[in-house]
């Protein structure tokens, strides 16, 4: 049920990258794509920008309410995945320390990183109302995207 959801959308994801060359509108449709499907509560991007010298995870585009805009290295759970370069799954947002909170409806999430050799470049966070809503399932096919983004846009 959610891999065949995740495979009709990874065909549409797959055609956006195809005929799409700006990352920023590519991203935006990913997002969108994956929140529909799903009814995600928060879908979208942060990428990786030098700012004054420092490198920042800085809000890219994304589906939902509007969330913080920046996240430095380490913080938070998408701080974290970029620190770690591994996707990370939180059941339950509330009972972690490391979590920067956008919003109180937000119950649980993932984030996925996306690497390009050996490298960083964003992440994707995932935010649901519901407890528990990701698994392994979602890991696969998220990071099976994140892939796909990467070699698109960071070859
Ligand atoms: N929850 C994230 C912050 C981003 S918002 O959820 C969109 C975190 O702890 O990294």
């Amino acid at each position: 049920m959610k891999s065949k959801k995740y495979k009709n959308s990874i065909l549409q994801i797959e055609t956006i990258l195809l005929e799409e060359n700006d990352n920023y509108a590519a991203l935006a449709n990913v997002s969108a794509i994956l929140h529909m499907a799903f009814s995600f509560w928060w879908t979208g991007f942060y990428l990786v920008k030098n700012e004054n010298e420092e490198n920042t995870l800085v809000i890219a585009p994304f589906q939902g309410p509007d969330a913080c805009s920046r996240i430095k290295f380490g913080k938070g759970v998408c701080g974290t995945a970029w620190k770690t370069k591994k996707s990370i799954i939180i059941k339950n947002v509330h009972e972690i320390e490391n979590h920067i909170s956008c919003s109180e409806f937000s119950n649980s999430e993932i984030v996925v990183p996306i690497i390009s050799n050996g490298n960083v470049k964003g992440v994707l966070d995932i935010d649901s109302k519901l407890f528990s809503n990701f698994d392994e399932t979602d890991k696969k096919y998220l990071e099976k995207v994140c892939n796909l983004i990467s070699k698109k846009y960071w070859p």
